[in-house]
């Protein structure tokens, strides 16, 4: 496929690029919202490695897939013979002679870099134990749509409350890169590695957005959003419950924490939460709470970023998506339903 592109991480994309993604996928959402669903995917499959469970990429991979006229592939743990004999390499020589495209979440980061190279179609990032970039796509949706009044994505101040997981090393990247203010509140030992930190120092240089890493929770002051996750992170590395709960107890987001954000301030939560562990129940069951919505905009972020990715044969992907951009926005304004 010529023009191929992976979407690996965010720190592959223009901050450009990211926007019209999510430009793209709120438009999809527009369109689908109002009965109409673009055969753009169509005879298209998808092929849709997991090396572990999971609720809401699966199910949002797959229902994209056939919203848009194309066709998934559950490849789950055990069921093809990637982590068997077959290398990942020629698992990804033999997957782009059958699908158009290839999501894969996995145990390690590594291999879906190893896949991404192997494949001549797109690969695309399922979550790894270094970042989880579909979830910053759908994240993004998510405040975008409940931006706080006069506020643009450059003003708002996204908190990340807890364990330094792979979602918050990804929210710190989408926020950083586009220029935003980011803040990761949680224990000393549970920050992220330099690494990580280089990534956003340098994305704020760019952007002239703002990061900050502590263990000061006074830093979750002026949230717009507040934003969590399980605080045993890795699937992997999962501590016993009476340790996290020591380890963590000061970063449960709860009234008192909320309270410390913005009037308005929302909650976000990539979900699954452990209820009463990270998050209590008053508040991810509150009207604060965007996290269903937030689990419905995965959605919305697999269907932009599969047509973003699948379009390419000859011409640039962003005149392909302004073109596909125009195409939705027409029958939109043809029908009386802009
Ligand atoms: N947030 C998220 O990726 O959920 P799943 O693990 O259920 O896919």
């Amino acid at each position: 496929m010529v023009n191929k592109r992976d979407f690996i991480t965010t720190q592959d994309f223009t901050r450009q690029e990211l926007l019209d993604i999510i430009d793209l996928s709120l438009l999809l959402k527009k369109c689908i919202a109002r009965g109409y669903y673009p055969p753009l995917l169509k005879n298209k499959t998808l092929g849709m490695i997991f090396q572990q469970s999971s609720t809401r990429t699966r199910v949002s991979f797959e229902t994209a897939m056939e919203q848009l006229g194309g066709h998934a592939q559950y490849l789950g743990p055990g069921m093809i013979q990637l982590g068997g004999h077959e290398t990942i390499g020629d698992t990804g020589k033999v997957l782009s002679y059958l699908v158009d495209v290839v999501m894969a979440r996995v145990i390690e980061h590594k291999t879906v870099v190893e896949l991404a190279r192997a494949c001549r179609v797109p690969v695309l990032n399922g979550m790894s134990d270094y970042n989880h970039p579909t979830q910053e796509i759908g994240d993004l949706c998510t405040i975008v749509e409940n931006l706080p009044a006069g506020k643009r994505l450059k003003d708002c101040k996204v908190v990340f409350v807890g364990d330094g997981t792979q979602v918050c090393a990804s929210l710190g990247m989408i926020c950083t890169h586009l220029g935003m203010h980011f803040v990761h509140c949680g224990p000393d030992a549970h920050q992220l590695g330099a690494d990580v930190r280089a990534i956003w120092e340098e994305n704020c240089r760019q952007s002239g957005g703002s990061w900050q890493s502590t263990s000061d929770r006074e830093a979750v002051r002026g949230a717009d959003f507040i934003y969590t996750d399980v605080w045993y992170g890795l699937y992997e590395n999962e501590m016993p419950k009476e340790e996290r709960v020591r380890v963590f107890h000061d970063f449960q987001v709860n009234r008192e924490l909320m309270q410390l954000g913005n009037l308005g301030c929302k909650f976000l939560h990539c979900l699954p939460a452990t209820r009463g562990e990270d998050v209590t129940d008053e508040v991810i069951d509150s009207a604060a709470s965007l996290c269903w919505e937030q689990a419905g905009n995965r959605l919305t972020a697999m269907r932009g970023l599969l047509v973003w990715l699948t379009r390419g044969k000859k011409e640039p992907l962003a005149e392909q998506t302004a073109a596909v951009k125009a195409e939705l926005e027409s029958f939109l304004v043809e029908k009386g339903l802009a």
